[in-house]
């Protein structure tokens, strides 16, 4: 098997990296982010002002807001399930987060320890169906974007950054690891590329968050070259070079599920470019043609679609179940390809310009969404935290 040069010498870099070598905040936002959107929050400068007052007006964001947590999550069906205080409780740690970082006001910090010091010394097991990986994925990447902004307040004591993450290590990282290595025993085909892309995601993250290189090379690695649907040439599958598109995998499914990989590759992008491995730009921005085909479609435009197989399905047409889906995962990509490396990204500025209209001018979090886990899939308040320029 051939790398790219690129590939081989991220790989090499990060392996003979010591731990020290990761970048601090370093998942989805910098200290340059936080810098960035606290000046133009104080200079009232749009549009951060409204993401600001999207961020603030959720209650999530609210100092007031109290974590429950469970010694076990349950998700799927079959037992009482109660993932949706997981989700509800890592919006809130996340929100939180931001504003502490954007005002400074430390008691929103303290709001924030509050929740992930609860689930760090009370949550011991995730359980359920096959769900129960979704939920290692998508919370075990948003529980860790929580802890590597905690780690850098100083009112965090050493003792509660440890043990959450021993949380991370011992009950996320071993469902992702073993999620990705195993595919719950399923032929290798048959998980679509959601469930890949938040194990990655999860993994990426920890790897960060507690400083192992290894965890965060078995993530990049299984992008590149990983076997199942969410290693990048699996998930945007087949590429349509005079349309500058590329189809999804689960585009025959359902938008919902599409959208979903497209915001959680962009996620995984974003925080392996805040440690400097850009993926972003992986064989001629490979994620920006899946993002592409992902917004032209659910803005209402024909795509083309080629006949997508797996050991389950045969899908002959692009999917129209739930298109047009509204989820806050656009200003990434937009802001990203558009504005940081100066693309042209039509769709995917048309759908983020969609979704920040929707939501009165700026991109909202979880809680904006409905109550349901879709909702929560993604952080959000992308027009807060990715505009890097005002619109005119
Ligand atoms: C969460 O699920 C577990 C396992 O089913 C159960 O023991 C626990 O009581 C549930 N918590 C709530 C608040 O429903
Ligand atoms: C990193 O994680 C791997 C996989 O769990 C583990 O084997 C290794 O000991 C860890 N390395 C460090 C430095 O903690
Ligand atoms: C992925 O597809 C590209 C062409 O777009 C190809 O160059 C590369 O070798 C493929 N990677 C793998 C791991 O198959
Ligand atoms: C959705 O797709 C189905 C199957 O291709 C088709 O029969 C139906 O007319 C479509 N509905 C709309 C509203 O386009």
């Amino acid at each position: 098997m051939r790398f790219p040069v690129y590939f081989l010498l991220a790989y090499a870099l990060s392996l003979s990296a010591p731990a020290a070598a990761f970048v601090h905040p370093g998942l989805l936002h910098t200290a340059a982010d936080f810098a960035r959107v606290r000046n133009k929050v104080n200079a009232q400068a749009e549009p951060w002002l409204t993401g600001f007052q999207k961020l603030t007006s959720n209650s999530h964001s609210a100092i007031t807001y109290r974590a429950r947590p469970q010694a076990t999550v349950y998700r799927g069906l079959g037992s009482p399930e109660n993932y949706s205080i997981l989700y509800n409780d890592l919006a809130a740690a996340y929100a939180l987060c931001l504003r502490w970082k954007i005002t400074g006001d430390t008691t929103f910090a303290d709001a924030a320890a509050a929740i992930i010091n609860g689930w760090s010394s009370t949550l011991k097991t995730i359980g359920g169906t096959s769900d129960r990986f979704l939920a290692a994925g998508l919370y075990g990447y948003q529980f860790a974007n929580a802890v590597e902004m905690l780690r850098t307040y100083a009112g965090w004591s050493s003792g509660d950054f440890a043990a959450a993450k021993s949380l991370l290590l011992n009950v996320f990282y071993p469902m992702n690891h073993d999620f990705l290595v195993n595919h719950n025993g399923a032929r290798i085909d048959h998980y679509w590329s959601n469930w890949d892309l938040c194990n990655m995601c999860s993994a990426l993250s920890i790897g960060v968050a507690t400083d192992n290189a290894t965890i965060f090379n078995e993530a990049i690695d299984y992008f590149y070259v990983g076997a199942g649907n969410g290693a990048i040439n699996h998930t945007v599958w087949k590429l349509y070079p005079a349309e500058g598109l590329g189809q999804l995998q689960e585009a025959g499914r359902d938008q919902g599920h599409t959208t979903l990989s497209v915001g959680l590759l962009v996620a995984f992008a974003q925080m392996a470019y805040n440690q400097n491995v850009d993926l972003f730009a992986h064989d001629d921005n490979r994620i920006l043609k899946g993002a592409e085909y992902a917004a032209k479609y659910n803005l209402g435009y024909d795509v083309p679609y080629t006949t997508y197989k797996n050991c389950d399905v045969t899908q002959t047409v692009v999917s129209n179940n739930s298109r047009g889906d509204m989820r806050p995962i656009w200003e990434l990509p937009y802001n990203h390809y558009v504005k940081i490396k100066g693309l042209r990204a039509e769709f995917t500025a048309a759908y983020a310009e969609k979704v920040r209209s929707a939501g009165g001018g700026a991109e909202g979090g979880g809680g904006d969404y409905g109550p349901n886990s879709g909702g929560y899939d993604q952080l959000g308040y992308g027009t807060l935290m990715y505009s890097v320029q005002s619109h005119h």
